[in-house]
């Protein structure tokens, strides 16, 4: 204060010089005492004028702030003095006063400035002041707030304003400061609830002051919200995965926006856009979760993802978008599909090896390791499964195929993914195989032996052939017809014995047949199909003509005529006993046919002869003499001799016998004279048996060679003959070699040793009936001999 007042008194010295009046000027709040000024210099006057004259202070107002002392002549604060109480806001402030003097009466005339100090800070009548503002508030609005106050004045009131932190707004300090009540606040930045809810600023006002004076006021800006935000997802793009077989209802994931926003403005709901709409039967969203649910059936194979525009909407109606991308991932729940693209149906048998039966296609839905698709034949069947490219196979045959073996197959393909659990489907084939002419036909029996009955009627059925074609009777490859091969027999054809139908089998004879010219012959019989080209096949029926009992035994030996009779003679004196003759005869028949009985007729000389009944020796039963025949001279024995055979009915021949006695001679040869006159008869008969003799020996070693090979070879041991290929016991033949048993009886040594000749002539020579006939003849003959 000191420092100020000094030079202000300097000032004041020259003011009073000036005017002649003193003026004084003082800072306020002077400590009392304080010097004011000094009038005895002042007004000129002396101090002791002072004292006489009762110097003193005249106020017009009560109160005295300045105090005059009279002894020094000076004025002094005397009480303080506080310019704004005195002055407020007037200025300048001055305090007027006079001094008096008396004795003379003198008035001076003082005035006291009273100078402002800045003594007061500026302010506010409110500590804080708030404002609520709307975001939505344009830059430029204004906001007043009252003005601080500093009771000072000058320099030392209020100078300016200063708002910190001024981000958004700014004060404009009024023109007069004086003249307003009011601070503007300008906004300046728009204000955003969402990144500053609350601003808080502090207004200072600053005096001029020396030091400077402040006061301060808070101000509290609450933004208020406005609808400016839209809502904002949290992700631009939303991605899920799930399977195909995601059950319906379930949450795929969940989008959410935010909006910054408060309040209304701050609800969100969810909803799909527009474009989106047509997915809603699969999908659905929740609009306050903005759950993604699934809501239909997905099929991956249909759709392997979807892409979903979901709209996220605030009450304001503001709103974002987001996508959200959901894929599909495939699970095993298709099975393959096979399909046929060609079917050769039916295949000839005769198909070679892989040839191609069917096309095929094999489709998997799904995908990766569930659309891998393997195809194969299950079954263990001639066929086989090749794969020509991806997914394409083609079925072929892996063997040689055999109509008759399988005339169909039902070929089953399987196709199986490699998902897990895997899916397969089958495909059934028919296949039906076609037939072709590979099979012959096939007699019924592998030789066929026919017999009939020798003077049959033509006509007769022989017997009936049947063949099998194993090839399909649908066709023509296993129609069959028959036919007898062209053969010739005894030089005529065989289609003039027997007839074949051909659509049966059956064989008839042409012609009635002779077993005495011909007791077995064979037809060669063919069956041919109708197949292109056709197959045949063979086969021999071999025929016996069955002998009937149709030729009566014929006599041999002795010779006889017609007319006389066998003619015999006994030797005069011959005894009982006497063997006369050997009577032989020969049936054309065979077998029982030809088994001969001998025997005499009774008649009036037949007791005195019998004939052995097998062998025909006729000897005498009594002893023949010619005198005792009752003088006749050469009597005559006459009998008749039958020889029957052994055939149902049997036939028989007689021969009439007539026995004469030789007279006594001395002639030795009689017994052998058949007839006396035919010398060349007894040669004939001589040379014959010579022959026969040879041959039956011949035959007779032979044959014992023969069987005695045959039995080494065989070492049956116990029987010769039997085992004789081509010939079976049941056979008629058969009867003819069972004598052979008992080599030794005279019986069968007839027959043993002619059948073998026999069957000897029967196969080489079977035409010659004659030769074999007079074979016959020497062989009994000579047997006979024996
Ligand atoms: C093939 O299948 C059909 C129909 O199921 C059946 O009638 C036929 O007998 C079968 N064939 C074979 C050879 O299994
Ligand atoms: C296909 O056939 C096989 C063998 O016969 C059988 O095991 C399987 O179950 C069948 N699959 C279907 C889908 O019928
Ligand atoms: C059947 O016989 C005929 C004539 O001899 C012959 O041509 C044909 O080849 C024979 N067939 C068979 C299958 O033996």
């Amino acid at each position: 204060m000191k420092e100020i007042s000094v030079p202000l008194v300097l000032c004041v010295f020259v003011m009073t010089v000036a005017r002649g009046q003193v003026r004084y000027s003082v800072p306020e709040e002077m400590t009392k005492g304080s010097l004011v000024g000094n009038i005895v210099q002042d007004l000129g006057l002396d101090v002791k004028r002072l004292k006489s004259g009762r110097a003193r202070i005249f106020t017009e107002d009560s109160r005295e702030y300045i105090g005059l002392n009279v002894d020094k002549g000076t004025l002094l604060v005397k009480e303080r003095i506080d310019r704004e109480e005195l002055c407020a806001q007037v200025s300048p402030c001055s305090l007027h006063f006079q001094i008096i003097l008396e004795n003379p009466m003198e008035l001076h005339r003082i005035d006291v400035e009273i100078l402002d100090i800045n003594d007061h800070a500026p302010v506010f009548m409110k500590k804080e002041i708030a404002f609520q503002i709307s975001e939505s508030a344009l830059s430029g609005a204004r906001y007043s707030i009252d003005s601080a106050n500093d009771p000072d004045v000058g320099l030392n009131s209020i100078q300016t304003y200063k708002l910190t932190p001024s981000d958004h707004f700014t004060v404009k300090i009024p023109a007069h400061l004086d003249d307003t009540k009011y601070v503007e606040m300008i906004l300046q930045k728009p204000l955003d609830r969402e990144t500053g809810e609350e601003h808080k600023m502090i207004l200072t006002a600053f005096d001029g002051g020396n030091p400077q004076k402040t006061g301060t006021i808070k101000i509290n800006v609450i933004v208020l919200d406005a609808n400016d935000n839209a809502p904002v997802f949290s992700h631009s793009i939303y991605k899920a995965s799930i399977p195909e077989n995601f059950p319906k209802g379930s949450s795929v994931l969940r989008v959410s926006a935010t909006d910054k926003d408060v309040g209304s403005n701050g609800d969100v709901t969810y909803s799909f856009s527009q474009s989106s709409e047509r997915l809603s039967i699969l999908f659905q969203i929740d609009s306050s979760s903005g759950d993604i649910i699934v809501n239909g059936q997905l099929d991956f194979e249909k759709s392997k993802k979807y892409e979903l525009y979901v709209e996220a909407t605030d009450k304001g109606g503001l709103s974002d978008t987001s996508k959200v991308h959901i894929e599909i991932t495939d699970i095993n729940d298709n099975a393959p599909i096979i399909s046929v693209i060609s079917f050769s149906n039916p295949v000839a048998e005769s198909s070679a090896p892989s040839t191609v039966i069917a096309m095929l296609n094999v489709k998997d839905l799904d995908s990766g390791k569930n659309g891998i698709v393997r195809c194969y034949i299950a079954q263990n069947l001639p066929f086989k499964i090749k794969s020509s490219s991806p997914n394409f196979y083609s079925l072929v045959t892996d063997e040689l195929l055999d109509r008759e073996k399988v005339s169909e197959y039902n070929i089953t393909i399987t196709a199986i993914d490699e998902g897990s659990p895997s899916f397969s489907t089958n495909k059934t084939l028919t296949l039906k195989i076609s037939d072709v002419n590979d099979n012959a036909p096939v007699f019924q029996r592998q030789s066929y032996t026919a017999y009939l009955m020798e003077n049959n009627s033509p006509g007769v059925s022989v017997l009936s052939v049947k063949a099998h074609d194993k090839d399909s009777d649908v066709g023509d490859n296993a129609r069959l017809s028959y036919s007898i091969l062209p053969t010739t027999i005894h030089g005529s054809p065989i289609s003039s014995y027997v007839y074949i139908n051909p659509d049966n089998g059956n064989i008839f004879t042409m012609r009635s047949l002779d077993y005495e010219q011909m007791n077995t012959f064979k037809i060669e019989v063919q069956v041919r199909d109708a197949g292109a080209p056709p197959q045949t096949s063979n086969i021999t029926v071999h025929v016996f003509v069955v002998d009937q009992n149709d030729n009566p035994p014929v006599i041999l030996y002795p010779t006889y005529s017609e007319d006389a009779g066998l003619q015999l003679t006994v030797p005069h004196g011959a005894p009982v006993g006497h063997r006369v003759n050997k009577l032989v005869a020969v049936d054309p028949d065979s077998g029982h046919n030809a088994w001969l009985f001998y025997s005499i007729a009774p008649g009036d000389d037949s007791s005195l002869f019998h004939i052995e009944p097998h062998t025909g020796e006729l000897r005498t039963t009594q002893k023949l003499m010619d005198d005792e025949q009752g003088g006749k001279t050469h009597p005559a024995y006459n009998f008749i001799v039958v020889v029957r055979d052994n055939g149902q009915p049997a036939l028989s021949t007689s021969v009439s016998v007539t026995v004469t006695i030789e007279e006594k001679s001395p002639d030795k040869s009689t017994d052998f004279r058949i007839t006396p006159h035919k010398g060349t008869g007894v040669t004939d008969v001589t040379l014959y048996l010579i022959i026969s003799l040879g041959c039956v020996t011949l035959v007779s070693l032979l044959t014992m060679t023969v069987l005695l090979v045959r039995c080494i070879r065989h070492k049956g041991g116990s029987t010769c003959c039997y085992s004789r290929t081509g010939f079976r016991p049941q056979e008629p033949h058969t009867r003819t070699y069972r004598p052979c048993y008992s080599t030794l009886s005279s019986r069968s040594d007839f027959v043993f040793v002619k059948t073998p000749i026999l069957r000897s002539l029967d196969e080489k020579k079977l035409q010659n009936n004659s030769i074999y006939l007079k074979c016959r003849y020497f062989v009994t003959l000579s047997l006979w001999s024996f």
